[in-house]
């Protein structure tokens, strides 16, 4: 099992091109099930979960060319309707092809995913969104047996609230069924993630009928058949942020780009509060090269963090994914700072490991009281998923001696070659095999 071993204290310098988003990708390569002809996705990142996807949409009779970083995903075999309990369990997100499947075959066989580190992670919303559509559902021996009445979805109004807000994934899967759908739907409580609206641009290019995505209420015009398409994936705002926490937290200089400025605006407006600055540089980048609005900046940290209050919430509140990341840098601020966890609460396993290296939380409930401390002191820890990793990988570069990560399989999920990234940036940080 690989780990990552840092040696801190050193500020991160100089240049990063952020990735291709991992949770736009997912989805969209789901999406590529609605139509035989060829969609491209370009910036698709180079990650365990991609991988992953490929593997199950292999499985379901897609071929997968890789040309660089784009994907061209084409229908080899039609029919096939199984997603196996082998691939959904290594990767939730599997899930996304339950819509898909459904809308281009009428009928769909999908495993349940199982537990997840972050907390229960029902898909009760998900199912909930078919059935208006006029799936029959039933669960058979850990699988979703979903079938359409006649082999066509009906357009109907849909509701996806739930306790702790929308569902990323379960919008997603309800808006690519709907799209094949007779008649017209209403998505209410839509997720208004920027992944979704990047999947209503995908399907709509597909010759798809979406308004709205973005928006709380989506309306889905079914058309009779979905066509060829090409189209550049949205950058990583989640990776884009753990990389401007990582300059701030080893008080570095280093310019971002490829940035999502208009995506992350609540966790740069509680950025600024820490004390970082952020400003837009060099020109525009020529047409084409900066998608969806991506700019360069450059990320400069003073000496001294400002603690702040943290909520996360659904966009454009402030999101989970960078919950971990920021409690990293604010366990260095200079006084008490509050995070509380408003999608997972229970998403905290992070805390514990951050203890071990001297910072001071204290966790109520599904809030955390973070106390400033002078340092953080390296020492071994375990990563527990993806974005706690984030966080102790954080955490490392900024302690005092040396931190060792294990586990970074988890990391590989959603952060492409990031010791590389970071050694590139200055930071003492190799890959291991422990
Ligand atoms: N929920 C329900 N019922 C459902 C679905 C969700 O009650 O049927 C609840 C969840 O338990 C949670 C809330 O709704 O409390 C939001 O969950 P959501 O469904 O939005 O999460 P998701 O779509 O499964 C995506 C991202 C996660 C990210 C969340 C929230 C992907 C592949 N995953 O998950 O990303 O944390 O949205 O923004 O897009 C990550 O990248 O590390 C990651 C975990």
């Amino acid at each position: 099992m690989d780990a990552f071993l840092i040696n801190g204290g050193k500020p991160l310098r100089g240049e990063v091109r952020i990735h291709g988003s991992k949770n736009a990708s997912l989805p969209l390569m789901a999406a590529a099930l609605l139509t035989d002809g060829p969609v491209t996705l370009r910036d698709v990142p180079d990650l365990a979960d991609i991988r992953n996807m490929t593997r199950l949409l292999d499985s379901l009779g897609q071929s997968i060319e890789p040309q660089g970083e784009a994907l061209t995903i084409t229908t080899r075999d039609a029919g096939k309707t199984l997603a196996h309990y082998d691939i959904v369990r290594t990767m939730r997100a599997g899930i996304c092809v339950l819509g898909p499947l459904l809308a281009a075959h009428g009928s769909a066989k999908v495993s349940m995913p199982g537990g997840c580190a972050i907390g229960d992670r029902p898909v009760d919303l998900h199912l909930r969104g078919l059935r208006a559509l006029g799936a029959e559902i039933h669960l058979d021996a850990g699988y979703i047996v979903a079938e359409a009445p006649g082999g066509r979805l009906r357009g109907a109004h849909v509701f996806l609230g739930g306790p702790n807000g929308s569902t990323v994934l379960g919008t997603a899967n309800v808006l690519s069924a709907a799209v094949l759908a007779a008649g017209t739907t209403v998505i209410e409580s839509a997720a208004c993630e920027p992944e979704v609206e990047d999947l209503a641009r995908l399907l709509n290019a597909m010759g798809a009928r979406v308004a709205g995505a973005g928006s709380p209420v989506i309306t889905v015009e079914g058309v009779d058949r979905l066509r060829a398409a090409e189209h550049t994936v949205i950058p990583d705002r989640i990776e884009a942020g753990t990389y401007v926490m990582a300059a701030a937290i080893t008080n570095g200089d280093v310019v971002l780009h490829n940035f999502p400025t208009s995506t992350l605006t609540a966790a740069l407006d509680r950025l600024r509060e820490i004390g970082v600055t952020l400003e837009a540089v060099g020109a525009s980048e020529p047409a084409g090269a900066a998608p969806h609005g991506a700019q360069s900046v450059r990320v400069v940290t003073p000496r001294r963090l400002h603690p702040v209050q943290v909520v996360t919430q659904p966009h454009p509140g402030f999101p989970t994914d960078l919950q971990a990341q920021i409690m990293a840098l604010l366990t260095l601020a200079d006084g008490n700072a509050i995070i509380t966890e408003k999608i997972f609460p229970d998403r905290f396993l992070h805390v514990a490991e951050l203890l071990r290296m001297g910072a001071d939380i204290t966790r109520v409930g599904s809030s955390a009281m973070i106390t400033g401390v002078r340092e953080l002191v390296g020492a071994p820890v375990m990563a527990s998923d993806l974005r706690a990793s984030a966080g102790l990988v954080l955490a490392g570069l900024a302690a005092r001696g040396q931190t060792q990560v294990n586990r970074v399989y988890h990391l590989d999920r959603g952060y492409e070659r990031m010791e590389l990234t970071l050694q590139q940036l200055g930071a003492d940080i190799e890959r291991v095999e422990v």
